[in-house]
């Protein structure tokens, strides 16, 4: 990252766009969510950069953060979306993001989502199953419609990433073996209510090194020629997402306390999967979700209290694995640092942890880190992406707000739950 990256500290505070962090948490309540859309838009600049003149298109992957305003600001700079639920659909279409620029993806979409997905007319259903593909015609013979598929294809190639979001090798759920595809693509042809537009595949998330990618792509190559030799028509080939980002060195000071992560550049990867795919003649969709946003996000919490036992010392923090589940589910790094003067020559050893009744509830464990004191503000870095969207009401604990700073403006783009929030569910239930 250059000087320049929005969210940066500035004479030892840090600032998001030019706004004290510090300043923000004394006047609204912890823990939240800040974005910066200086960032997200730099982040959307430099993939229509690298993928300008190319027949390609950018599905922002919704499943990585779903708030409606940040859905927003995707639509407004063109980008389509990847969804893979009725409620993605509901959210994306109410983001201003037409029918026409949204892909359906996911193992288990039920007709009543399929009806709905039909009826906004989108682009195409990235189909994950035989049963899947029969469903569709005899719901598109139903409604009287062609329905537009890609057919995901599971090519068996390890993206090297942690084992829980790996989605392309043979064991995993997503996606058909290739035998299949090529079954399914003979059929249609038979069939009158479903087209094949071409193929879709995504081996997984976090991806930090170009092989898996290579791979993927000389794979996807082979399977395309494949596809035609026995006379199938592939118009595009949707590549998925995956690209994976630096949760180390986001911050050009201070100096990481772990090596940076020798991650993929959007450029680099984007020319790799262009170099095997360009000359097969098709319109080429990423599906990027983490790589946009998960940068752009801070999660800001308290120290409530400041816990040593002898033989640890517990930063008690308001915000727990129900605000952010990553380091529980998948042991994932998340920088965390004070807002305020984070060099300090006093450190210690520390677990970072939330409130919630759970010994996997951490931010971090045995993390080096400044002494901080009771009140003090902490920045939990990288929390843009696969953190808010994942948050729960577990342990009674209510969603935090998020707020996006927009030309050094602090703007309201959701707000926290109340506790009336958790009474809503139960309206119109008699007992
Ligand atoms: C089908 C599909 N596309 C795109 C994505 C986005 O992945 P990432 O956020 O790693 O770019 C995912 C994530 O799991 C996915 O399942």
């Amino acid at each position: 990252m250059t000087k320049q990256f929005p969210i940066r500290y500035s004479d030892g505070e840090l600032t998001v766009d030019g706004v004290s962090v510090r300043s923000l948490a004394e006047k609204v309540d912890t823990p939240f969510f800040l974005y910066s859309q200086a960032a997200i838009l730099g982040q959307i600049r430099r993939w229509k950069m690298a993928l300008g003149g190319l027949p390609a298109r950018v599905f922002y992957a919704v499943k990585a953060n779903d708030n409606l305003h940040l859905l927003r600001l995707f639509a407004a700079s063109g980008f389509g979306a990847d969804i893979v639920s009725g409620g993605e659909l509901f959210l994306a279409r109410k983001a201003g993001i037409p029918g026409k620029d949204i892909l359906f993806a996911g193992v288990g979409k039920k007709e009543v989502e399929m009806e709905m997905a039909l009826r906004e007319q989108i682009l195409a259903f990235n189909v994950e199953s035989p049963a899947e593909f029969y469903r569709l015609n005899q719901l598109g013979k139903r409604l009287g419609v062609k329905v537009p598929v890609h057919f995901r294809v599971n090519p068996d190639i390890d993206p090297k990433s942690h084992p829980y979001i790996s989605t392309g090798l043979k064991k995993n759920k997503f996606g058909m073996d290739p035998g299949t595809v090529l079954n399914l693509y003979r059929q249609s042809r038979g069939m009158s209510f479903v087209e094949a537009h071409g193929v879709h595949v995504h081996i997984g998330s976090q991806i930090t090194s170009l092989e898996p990618f290579r791979l993927c792509g000389q794979w996807v190559r082979q399977f395309v020629q494949e596809i035609r030799r026995q006379g199938g028509i592939v118009q595009s080939v949707d590549v998925g997402g995956g690209l994976g980002v630096d949760y180390h060195g986001v911050l050009p000071w201070p100096p990481p306390e772990r090596e940076m992560e020798n991650v993929v550049t959007p450029e680099d990867y984007i020319e790799e999967i262009v170099s095997h795919l360009r000359d097969l003649n098709v319109q080429l969709f990423f599906e990027p979700g983490r790589a946009l946003i998960a940068n752009s996000g801070i999660l800001v919490t308290r120290v409530e209290y400041v816990k040593r036992t002898g033989s640890r010392t517990f930063l008690i923090v308001d915000a727990g694995m129900n605000d952010l589940i990553r380091p529980c589910l998948y042991q994932a790094y998340h920088r965390i640092l004070p807002v305020v003067d984070p060099e300090r020559s006093e450190r210690e050893i520390v677990d970072i942890v939330g409130p919630v009744c759970e010994s996997s509830d951490f931010l971090a464990l045995e993390r080096p880190f400044p002494v901080v004191q009771e009140g003090e503000i902490l920045a939990v870095f990288s929390a843009g992406a696969y953190a808010s969207v994942l948050g729960s009401n577990y342990n009674g604990r209510l969603r935090p707000a998020e707020y996006l700073i927009s030309d050094g403006q602090v703007r309201l783009i959701r707000r926290a739950e109340t506790h009336e929030d958790l009474l809503r569910r139960y309206e119109g239930i008699k007992f």
